[in-house]
């Protein structure tokens, strides 16, 4: 069987990858390389011992997504592309729905073309804004705080269009709540470029000594702490349940949708402490004020996943920071050699 990657440098989509690899499938990866190296499919490749059709090319552009179906005879589609950082989408929206919005359509149009109906889309907990109650159910209601968010809530809704105007699609969106760690190996793991936005590679890039010290986002939230509470899943935990979506896409009839999330909480402080335990390097760290949309908690409710995927996380939290040292640690500008 044949998936098309796209985005399948980047950071989740190159661990999926390697578990594509080593589960049998032909993999092509489709990527602009606009926020990844094709250094990360190289290592894929070395550390599964199987090639990848690498293919550079955007989503926004019908030629290249034609190019690649016309060649490639592809049975489902990984849909990872797209861009990501929710501040810079503030600044530059038409960017954000150019790229991900439009690049979707053009994907679709492309996909419904060439017959392939089957997509696993990548979509967000930012989809759920701010939660009336945790833990976070599907069937709760959906809105969005920033063009980012709302491109992913675009999304999920053309494609339940697509649903209702072809019951040959089948789709199932995936809500991620908040990735983090990297593969066992060290060798591949999530590269930002600049300085990072997110919690876990700010710390990794503190503990390593890139950083002076972590700004803490407010520690007056009504948590246990008083910072803020996230849901952080290990990548390949969240890897292993693309495979498992992808095993199920044949037999839905029309769109699935699922959180994949582990149902702990853990906080601002308990990752800074978890992250010096496993790193055995000190985290220095201040309180700032609260970063704008930013909310007080943030957790999924993982019971549908296993329902319905058979799939939940079994990754903990020291296994999340010892994975993410690893790689930072031996890899401490990323992947640029
Ligand atoms: P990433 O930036 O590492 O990966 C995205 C990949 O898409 C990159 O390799 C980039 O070069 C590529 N890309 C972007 N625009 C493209 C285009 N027009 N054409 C072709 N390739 C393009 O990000 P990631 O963390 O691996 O995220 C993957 C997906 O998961 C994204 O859609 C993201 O919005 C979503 N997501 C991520 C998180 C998170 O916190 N990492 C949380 C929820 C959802
Ligand atoms: N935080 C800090 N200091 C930092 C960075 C983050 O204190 O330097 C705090 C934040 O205030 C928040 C927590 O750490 O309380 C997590 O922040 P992240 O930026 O790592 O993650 P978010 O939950 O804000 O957002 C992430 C992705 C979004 C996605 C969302 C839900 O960045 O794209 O998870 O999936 F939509």
């Amino acid at each position: 069987m044949t998936v098309l990657v796209t985005g399948g440098a980047g950071y989740i989509g190159s661990h999926t990858t390697l578990l594509l690899l080593e589960a049998g499938y032909d993999v092509i990866v489709f990527d602009n390389f606009s926020n990844a190296s094709p250094e990360s499919i190289k290592r894929v490749e070395a550390l599964t011992g199987r090639k990848v059709t690498l293919i550079e090319g955007d989503i926004r552009s019908r030629e290249d997504l034609e190019k690649v179906f016309l060649n490639h005879a592809i049975d489902a589609v990984i849909h990872f592309a797209g861009l990501k950082a929710v501040g810079e989408s503030v600044e530059q929206p038409l960017r954000y729905y150019e790229n991900n919005v439009c690049g979707t359509v053009q994907l679709c149009e492309v996909m419904a073309e060439y017959g392939c109906r089957q997509i696993v889309f990548s979509s967000s907990a930012t989809v759920y804004g701010d939660p009336h109650t945790t833990p976070i159910k599907e069937d709760f209601p959906l809105s969005a705080t920033n063009p980012y968010g709302r491109s992913k809530l675009f999304i999920e809704e053309i494609l339940r269009d697509l649903y209702v105007s072809d019951s040959a699609w089948k789709v199932v969106l995936l809500r991620y709540f908040n990735p983090v760690g990297a593969h066992e190996s060290g060798r591949i793991g999530e590269d930002p470029s600049g300085i990072p936005n997110n919690l876990l590679p700010f710390i990794a890039q503190t503990a390593v000594g890139k950083r002076e010290k972590l700004s803490v986002f407010g520690n007056d939230y009504d948590t246990h702490d008083g910072t803020g509470v996230r849901d952080y899943i290990h990548v390949m935990d969240l890897s292993e349940g693309h495979l498992k979506a992808l095993e199920k896409l044949p037999q839905i009839e029309g769109v699935l949708t699922v959180n994949l999330g582990t149902g702990q909480g853990y906080s601002v402080l308990d990752m800074v402490k978890a992250f010096e335990k496993a790193s055995g390097q000190k985290v220095p760290y201040e309180f700032a004020p609260r970063r704008s949309g930013d909310i007080a908690k943030c957790y999924a409710d993982p019971t549908f996943a296993k329902e319905v995927l058979g799939w939940e996380a079994k990754r903990g939290i020291d296994e999340m920071c010892e994975d993410t040292w690893r790689w930072q640690s031996s890899n401490p500008n990323g992947y640029q050699l």
